[in-house]
Order: structure tokens, then sequence, then C-alpha cells
């Protein structure tokens, strides 16, 4: 009798560190002044307990600040993808197709805040950009959408650190959630939704 394993539909992530973030300490002041004037924002969806600023929020009157980080994010996220994109169809398809970013958003999470496990629809690749955070203010935990599949193979659930500078692109479709933010100190990071077009 022969028999073959079959592994089918890898999942790709795509991870990139900016070590030097040299531009940290000008955000999270940037983010913390433009937080204090969003005195009416009521933007709920995966968070609890924290602020999220609205999607595209750097579009609007009051945040034209932020177009220089938004240039240096932009930039790591144009890195991140062309690395993701090697060895895989995505590589072909972005010579005749234009990298698109749909929304991005900020998050503040103080301490007790988390995200409960949500997706990202409407696009094709998300991500996220750790601004500020340590060891103890909650892991990204991504989960294989296949999960009740998976119990015999292996673990189903993926965890990342928060580290600042980093940034972590996932298919939109992969459920996710954030640990309880159990530091004394606010957890920054900045969310954003990729389509190609
Ligand atoms: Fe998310």
């Amino acid at each position: 009798m022969l028999y073959s394993d079959i592994f089918l539909f890898p999942i790709k992530l795509g991870v990139t560190l900016d070590e030097e973030f040299s531009y940290k300490n000008d955000l999270i002041e940037w983010i913390h002044e433009y937080k204090d004037k969003d005195v009416n924002n009521t933007v709920e969806i995966s968070n609890r307990g924290g602020y999220q600023t609205r999607g595209n929020f750097y579009k609007e009157p009051g945040a034209e600040g932020f177009d220089p980080f938004m240039d240096k994010i932009w930039k790591q996220i144009c890195e991140t993808i062309q690395n993701y994109s090697e060895g895989i169809m995505l590589k072909n398809y972005l010579n005749t197709n234009t990298l698109n970013l749909v929304n991005i958003w900020i998050n503040v999470n103080g301490p007790g805040a988390f995200n409960h496990v949500h997706q990202h629809p409407g696009s094709v690749l998300s991500g996220v950009f750790w601004v500020k955070s340590s060891e103890k203010s909650g892991s990204l935990n991504i989960m294989d959408p296949l999960e009740m599949n998976t119990y015999c193979l292996g673990p189903n659930q993926a965890h990342f650190e928060p580290i600042e500078g980093k940034m972590i692109v996932f298919p939109s479709c992969l459920p996710h959630n954030v640990d309880t933010n159990d530091d004394e100190e606010t957890r920054i990071s900045i969310s954003f939704n990729l389509d190609f077009g």
C-alpha cells in the first residue's frame, strides 16, 4: 500500500522590523495630542476599553500633522509587501496592479483593554504596526480559520509579542485578537487594510 502526505493551502505572514524607529517619540506625542482633541470619538469595533480613531482619520481636518508619519509607515508597508510577494502569485499581480490602502487607524489601549476575536472583511491583506508596547502589553493572536480541522495536527493559534517598530501583514480573513494589556503603560498600535486593484 502506498501512502502520501498532502498539505494544502499554506498561510503566509510578512514581518518587518524598523530597528531604528527614529520617529517613535514624535509619533507617540502626536497621537496623544490628537486623542486628547478627539473628545467626541465613539468608535468601538473590536476594541474593549481602549481608544480607536476612525478609519482614514488622517484624511480629516485636524490630522494634517500625521502626513510625515504616514509617509514613513506607508514606506514600511510597501517594503513589507514587496518582501511578502516574493515566491507567491502576488508578485506577478503587482506588476500590473497597484497596492491600495483601504483604511488605517490608531489603537490606544490602556491597562486592562483588549481586542476580541475579529476579522477584517473588505480587504485582502491586513496589518499591524506597534508604536508603543512592552512584553506585558498584550500579544496578537492569529487563529487558523480551519481550526476545527487541525486539532490533531498541531497548534491552531500563533502568538506575536508586540515589539515597537515591528509590522506584521496577514491575510484579512484570519481571525485574530489582542490579549489584555497587563502593563501599567498604554499600548499604541496602528492597524491597516490593503487591497490590490
Ligand atoms: Fe484586527
